[in-house]
């Protein structure tokens, strides 16, 4: 898989790309990762990539030219570009199982006060990562790729992500490991019983019930 990241800030993602599961899957080009500055596209003469907006208000607003030349230049047909927004749809653990079956996404990162509307109709698809305001999407960026990433095949052990919270609309089973007792808290038996109908069942039951009482709408579903 290819992602591009079209952001203001490509400093943000120093660091956080280059540590551990995702810098391993670089490394092992199971992903390649590029961070994209448009400010790069612009064509305005003093570097400008945002206005004031029509009709007034306050901050700046992203004008289109940078962003479109930028996600001309890198579009092909197999390309799914996104907008990350707060008004975008609320991401969930379903979508990323789908973005982990593209071949290549284009995340588009707005900045300031907005971005101008004409840039949504590039973009399949609209995402926001929560009800609350970011100052950016590059937060939302690294949110999708890190969760996107770690479904590529072999980034990490299949067996640990169809454990995961939210596969099946429940939440994952409680896991414990060395030592037995721990300040006077106890292994469950059935854990150390070495049966693994049991053990199956056990971690089954303990999913759903955290689920009923922490997340009681994704027993809705
Ligand atoms: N940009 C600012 N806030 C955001 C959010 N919650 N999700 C996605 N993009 C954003």
């Amino acid at each position: 898989m290819k992602i591009d990241i079209l952001t203001l800030f490509p400093d943000m993602f120093k660091g956080v790309f280059d540590e551990s599961i995702i810098k391993r899957a670089i490394f092992e080009k199971r992903v390649e990762i590029n961070i994209i500055n448009f400010r790069d596209f612009t064509k305005d003469p003093h570097n400008k990539v945002d206005d004031t907006p029509y009709g007034g208000g306050a901050g700046m607003v992203l004008m289109p030219q940078p962003i479109f030349d930028c996600v001309k230049s890198l579009k092909t047909p197999f390309s799914k570009v996104i907008l990350l927004t707060p008004d975008g749809i609320s991401y969930k653990q379903d979508i990323a199982y789908n973005l982990c079956k593209e071949k290549h996404l284009i995340l588009i990162c707005g900045h300031y006060e907005g971005f101008d509307e004409r840039i949504r109709s590039l973009c399949d698809m609209e995402l926001s990562i929560g009800d609350y305001v970011l100052t950016g999407g590059e937060i939302p960026a690294m949110v999708i790729v890190d969760s996107v990433v770690r479904l590529l095949p072999g980034v990490i052990n299949e067996e640990s992500s169809n454990n995961d919270s939210f596969n099946n609309n429940l939440l994952d089973y409680p896991t414990y490991t060395k030592p037995r007792v721990y300040e006077g808290m106890k292994v469950p038996e059935v854990l150390l019983s070495g049966d693994h109908k049991k053990i199956a069942e056990y971690r089954m039951q303990e999913s759903i019930k955290k689920t009923k009482l922490r997340r009681p709408d994704l027993l809705e579903k």
